[in-house]
């Protein structure tokens, strides 16, 4: 594995699954796979999970991690080629980026996407010309359109907890929020449902939400909510602005939030979210504090998706 960006970059799903797994089982195996290492952890946002499973995961495979606020503690940075920097930027990616490929064995980085230049966000602008630049490999701790650590995470708690003998249905839920927000752990979701192969995966919203078909591929879109749920056995609920009509917020209908009265005809479903999740906006209180609720497990199994990330780059590219 050179890179992690998307599911694009993972040859066998199955396997990567197997190694977290394996991680979890026996978290400092390979204590010495990444001595000398070191990983730059670069945020452009806020984040909880991502930056303390990764460190930790940095820290099991036996690596130094810097992290690097870039947002908060670095200069401006520039992305247009030609750009005369007159303005508010200081700093050019054509310049910080080899910087931080001479410092850093591999780089992890989040940024999220605009929502405001559809064009640039799903061109990837800021991870493509670091990768380009910083020549060393990068992590994607979620991008302007995909989030593949929350999603491989997300693949693993369905497989601790599916019948291998019966396909499952997984459906990926809209669910109202207050404020516009990006579409990459729903575009991510699904195209690693998609790539896994192995349940029948229906998507519903409301008629506007659709996303980018790239990602939501064969998927089944339905627009009625209780439709799609029935016979569920896994839930994935979040929020994403429209793609078409691109960021915009187009409806705040409560009754899209889950509650105990839409998980009825599903088949006992699990009930998945990446986190943070605004209670009672998102998802009631009573499912969260339910046995259906699997949130935490795929929380927690974001160290061992990270690890088993970072193992196989160590292994592919410095071994
Ligand atoms: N799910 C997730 O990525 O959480 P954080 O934003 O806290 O990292």
């Amino acid at each position: 594995m050179k890179q992690f960006i998307s599911v694009n970059d993972v040859q066998d799903i199955d396997a990567l699954v197997q190694k977290a797994i394996s991680y979890r089982a026996a978290p400092f195996k390979d204590k010495i796979l990444g001595e000398y290492k070191r990983v730059g952890l670069l945020f452009l946002n806020p984040s909880m999970r991502t930056r303390l499973s990764t460190n930790i995961a940095i820290s099991n495979l036996g690596m130094e991690a810097i992290l690097f606020n870039i947002h908060k503690e670095g200069w401006k940075l520039e992305f247009e080629d030609g750009a005369v920097m007159n303005g508010q930027t200081v700093e050019h990616i054509k310049d910080a980026a080899p910087v931080l490929g001479a410092y850093f064995d591999i780089l992890c980085i989040r940024t999220f996407p605009s929502l405001t230049n559809k064009q640039e966000d799903y061109e990837e602008v800021f991870i493509n010309q670091l990768i380009r630049y910083a020549a060393i490999p990068v992590i994607s701790l979620e991008s302007a359109t995909l989030h593949p650590l929350q999603s491989l995470a997300d693949i693993m708690t369905i497989t601790d907890l599916f019948d291998p003998m019966r396909k499952p249905k997984i459906v990926l839920t809209w669910a109202p929020h207050i404020k516009p927000i990006p579409q990459c752990v729903a575009n991510s979701f699904a195209q690693w449902v998609n790539a896994w192969g192995k349940a029948d995966f229906v998507i519903t919203h409301p008629e506007g939400y659709e996303l980018d078909e790239q990602f939501s591929g064969d998927a089944h879109i339905e627009y009625d909510q209780s439709k799609a749920l029935e016979n569920a056995d896994f839930v994935y609920v979040k929020n994403w602005s429209a793609y078409n009509d691109y960021g915009k917020v187009l409806t705040r209908d409560a009754d899209w939030m889950l509650t105990n009265k839409h998980l009825i005809n599903t088949n006992n479903a699990r009930v998945m979210h990446c986190l943070p999740v605004r209670r009672n906006v998102e998802l009631s209180d009573e499912v969260l504090d339910s046995a259906s609720s699997i949130v935490n497990l795929q929380a927690a199994n974001r160290v061992w998706a990270a690890q088993a990330v970072l193992a196989e780059i160590l292994i592919s590219q410095f071994n």
